[in-house]
């Protein structure tokens, strides 16, 4: 039985994963090439930092550390633009009544995020309150697929694996919940999170 529900942000709950395109698009514009949607699939799930390098390698450009952290930083200056007028309006279906109903059930939540603005987002849509436990950009340091930052959302819930469920829009989040050894349900297509015991378009699907 499920004691512990670990959420991904970006994609899951929120809809911001298309504001982080974007901005990743326009720097990749600013530097003179292509970057899509496809492309961005790799991005999901990944770091600040590693983004940015593989948006660089979709480019076939090398910069410096100096150039890359100032890059990065306009990148996040351009998303912050797009998050700051963020709303409950723009949680994704079912996200916040699926919250409200596993509380009901006494299931323990989590968030486990990449992102370090995850706060910041879950206050501007008004469900940062419904969280156990915040594991996000500022705690882990190891990216997805690595399992950290679901190990640690666990943990701080005071449970074992076997007793989570991990909810994941991205393939590196999928593969990251595995190598947790926990339940992973894929919020997207059948075709990308193929990994996942279980895939459903969204949240809304498993409101009961
Ligand atoms: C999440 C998103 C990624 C994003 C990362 C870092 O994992 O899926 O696309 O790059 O967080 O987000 P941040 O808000 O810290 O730039
Ligand atoms: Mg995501």
């Amino acid at each position: 039985n499920v004691k512990g529900a670990l959420f991904d942000l970006d994609g899951v709950l929120v809809d911001t994963a298309k504001y982080h395109y974007l901005a990743w698009k326009q720097l990749a514009e600013e530097l003179g090439f292509a970057f899509t949607e496809a492309d961005n699939e790799r991005l999901k799930g990944v770091s600040r930092t590693r983004s940015l390098e593989i948006v660089l390698e979709v480019g076939g450009v090398s910069l410096s550390e100096a150039e890359k952290h100032r890059l990065a930083e306009e990148k996040n200056e351009r998303y912050l633009q797009y998050i700051r007028n963020m709303d409950e309006s723009e949680l994704l279906p079912g996200a916040k009544a699926y919250l409200l109903q596993l509380k009901e059930q006494g299931v323990r939540i989590a968030l486990g995020s990449a992102s370090k603005n995850a706060v910041f987002i879950l206050e501007k849509v008004g469900i940062l309150e419904l969280f156990d436990s915040i594991v996000d950009g500022t705690k882990v340091s190891k990216a997805k697929p690595d399992p950290e930052v679901f190990t640690l959302g666990c943990h701080e819930l005071g449970l074992t694996p076997q007793d989570c469920v991990v909810f994941e829009d991205a393939e590196a989040g999928v593969q990251a919940a595995i190598a947790a050894g926990m339940y992973v349900v894929g919020i997207g297509s059948e075709a990308i999170l193929g990994a996942a015991n279980r895939v459903v378009r969204g949240l809304d699907e498993l409101v009961a």
